[in-house]
């Protein structure tokens, strides 16, 4: 098959920063392409982090605009879309896996267009190998031009040719743009995009380039049109919330955007991620003082150890991560704190290791995310020397899950006995007789009932029993 190379992903580029000011543009879709997707179908599998999940229901948007519909069977599709992620190496290799389930089903299907978007693409190594490994992928994008997906389609459709356009500089702001979101009651809000922080194992500054905020005006517009439709849960994103406005060079923090969306009339706000080092006074009194934002923060430390942060880049001390626990406790004392955790950091002795666990003791997260350190070519990490063995690493994870598991169950424990207020996303998926949702404090609560009519709905429940991944609970009648 022909190939256009519009463009190819260069990490080094990526590195760089070209863009210095990010332009916000409308969305549009020019007339030329506005029915190109009648009378075909469309699915879009998504992986990764919920700005992944935000973006696919974008991309959804948008085919749905051009004509498309949202097909049943992925399989019989006349478009699949892979939107990836490239965050460690088993996230690719379920891509790859699903990939050759693609090849068997195109061979039945021969004008299924199969398109590949989102943080992998952005990598030499996975866009070559994708090239010479998977010719039957006809279009490979990136995370900066989703918006121009009308053009790459019809690109990849008329010419009949494979179409590869992976931009390493940042793409501009569109606000307007159509979403097709996955809930009625819950709702993903970008309030940033990109990362800046440069965590030395990472790869996502590279994928997702330089921070860009979107101004506060349009972030509280979408929010308000959200309560109007009757949402009653927002999700701020981005991946270092707490730097948010930073690239607009205003005195306005994420602190004052919380206070400002809780006069919007949301009912619950919950945000992720946090950095540590960029967690502010005016977040965490936020937090305390407006009832929308939900006691619940998700604050990854990575490691409990000194000189595995400082290799990390994480700029921040064990102490100074503890000193941000105390206060969050002291303002929000209800609150639930969550995080994430790496162990098999390049050449974590056992000593370092065990300040990790020491730290997990000490904080009682009441859940937490552990990965194994997976190396991502491109990044600092990637060349420390590292005589671990993956044997150890593995041993280390089943070590910390062993703990973090503990308080997982203690954190679901606390809430016995007590009544929650739970926002039912819908029936349980392992008991039809249960409908399911989550507390204010993030806990995944299951209790009997089939009125299909509370989805959407607050309710309060009694927990009646912790367990380790959820509580049980009844129905309270008011
Ligand atoms: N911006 C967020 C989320 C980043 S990705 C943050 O800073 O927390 C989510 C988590 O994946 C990270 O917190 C980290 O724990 C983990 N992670 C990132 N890169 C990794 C790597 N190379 N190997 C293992 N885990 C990684
Ligand atoms: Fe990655 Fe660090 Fe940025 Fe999070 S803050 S996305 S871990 S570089
Ligand atoms: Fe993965 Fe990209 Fe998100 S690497 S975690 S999808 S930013």
């Amino acid at each position: 098959m022909a190939k256009i190379k519009l463009s190819m992903p260069d990490l080094g580029l990526a590195r760089k920063r070209l863009q210095k000011d990010t332009p916000t543009y409308n969305y549009q879709i020019t007339k030329e392409y506005s029915n190109i997707g009648q009378n075909k179908t469309y699915y879009i599998f998504t992986y990764g982090c919920q700005g992944n999940e935000a973006d696919s229901e974008v991309i959804s948007g948008i085919l749905e605009d051009l004509g498309y519909v949202k097909a049943t069977d992925p399989y019989k599709s006349n478009l699949v879309i892979l939107n990836t992620c490239a965050i460690r190496e088993n996230a690719e290799n379920r891509i790859w896996g699903v990939l050759g389930n693609l090849k068997g089903a195109k061979q039945n299907n021969k004008d299924m267009l199969i398109a590949i978007c989102g943080c992998m693409p952005q990598e030499e190594n996975a866009t070559n190998k994708l090239l010479d490994s998977y010719p039957f992928v006809d279009l490979i994008f990136g995370t900066h031009n989703i918006y121009d997906l009308p053009k790459l389609l019809k690109e990849a459709n008329d010419k009949k040719a494979k179409v590869v356009e992976v931009l390493s500089t940042e793409g501009a702001i569109y606000e307007g743009a159509p979403k097709k979101r996955e809930f009625k009651h819950k709702a993903w809000v970008n309030i940033m995009y990109g990362c800046d922080e440069f965590c030395t194992y990472c790869i996502v500054p590279y994928t997702r380039g330089k921070e860009r905020s979107r101004a506060k005006e349009d972030i509280i517009n979408e929010v308000k049109e959200l309560v109007k439709d009757g949402y009653k849960e927002v999700t701020l994103l981005g991946q270092n919330v707490n730097a948010y406005g930073k690239d607009l060079g205003l005195d306005y923090t994420f602190g004052d955007l919380l206070y400002d969306l809780d006069k919007t009339g949301i009912q619950r706000i919950r945000y992720t991620t946090s950095h540590p080092k960029d967690l502010d006074l005016k977040t965490i009194y936020a937090m305390r003082d407006c009832p929308s934002v939900m006691p619940h923060l998700h604050l990854p430390v990575q490691s409990g150890d000194d000189y595995i942060l400082k290799k990390m880049n994480r700029k921040y001390t064990h102490e100074e991560y503890l000193e941000k626990i105390r206060i969050l406790k002291k303002e929000v004392p209800n609150i639930s704190i969550t995080t994430d955790i790496i162990v098999g950091f390049p050449n974590e002795t056992e000593e370092e290791f065990l300040n990790t666990l020491k730290l997990v003791d000490e904080v009682k997260f009441e859940g937490a995310f552990t990965f194994i350190y997976s190396k991502r070519e491109g990044t600092p990490a990637a060349k420390m020397e590292d005589s671990i063995s993956d044997e150890e690493k593995h041993k280390r994870l089943d070590r910390l899950n062993v703990l973090v598991d503990k308080y997982y169950l203690e954190g679901n424990k606390r809430f016995e006995g007590q009544v929650v207020n739970v926002l039912v996303d819908g029936v349980s998926k392992n008991n039809l007789n249960n409908l399911c949702g989550y507390s204010e404090n993030l806990k995944l609560v299951h209790f009997p009932s089939t009125d299909k009519s509370l989805i959407g709905q607050i309710v309060k429940v009694k927990i009646i029993e912790g367990k380790t991944w959820f509580a049980l609970g009844e129905l309270v009648n008011e």
